[in-house]
């Protein structure tokens, strides 16, 4: 059975390669480095299969809103719930820390991306052309958390 944790700093290597492997762009380690520092808004959890990493969910969380910056799931183990897992989790956490908004960007053409944000509940609310390198546009999509209810722990 996989499980979530959060990044840790011997994860780099294999994050790495997994990130590249994912998608074209991928972050280098140096970028990475904010997502393993205690008190930073970064955020970031990983999906362990069998002592391998299959799932990267990278955020930053503010005081009222949230970004998603990456979410990648191994080419061999997609469209088994995995990235919704690491969603699952990010989302809980920014209702914990009162988030009101979570934000992204994501490739006009990634369409098993918006098929995934779609299900969760992120809505689309604007476009940025040519945003990437390649000419391609970004969708931008939101998703509106409901207040924490008081008293949770
Ligand atoms: C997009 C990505 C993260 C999805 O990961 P995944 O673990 O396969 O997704 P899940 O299994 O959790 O899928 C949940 C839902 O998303 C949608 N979905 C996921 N992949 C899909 C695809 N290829 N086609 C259509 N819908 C898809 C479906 O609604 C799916 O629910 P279902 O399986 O019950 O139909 C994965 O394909 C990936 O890593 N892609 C490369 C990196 C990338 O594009 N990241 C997003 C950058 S913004």
């Amino acid at each position: 059975m996989p499980f979530l944790r959060t990044l840790l700093p011997q994860d780099l290597d294999q994050v790495v390669v997994l990130d590249h492997l994912g998608q074209s762009g991928g972050w280098t380690k140096s970028q990475y480095k904010p997502f393993i520092e205690n008190n930073s808004p970064a955020c970031a959890w990983v999906l362990v299969e069998n002592t391998f990493i299959k799932g990267l969910l990278c955020a930053q969380i503010l005081p009222f809103e949230a970004e998603l910056q990456n979410l990648v799931i191994h080419h061999e183990c997609r469209r088994k719930g995995y990235a919704q897992l690491l969603l699952d989790k990010f989302i809980k956490c920014c209702l914990e820390r009162s988030v009101l908004s979570i934000f992204l960007e994501v490739r006009a053409q990634n369409e098993p991306a918006i098929q995934l944000y779609s299900k969760i509940g992120f809505t689309r609310n604007g476009e940025r052309k040519n945003y990437y390198t390649d000419g391609q546009n970004a969708l931008l999509m939101q998703y509106i958390l409901p207040p924490y209810p008081q008293g949770s722990g």
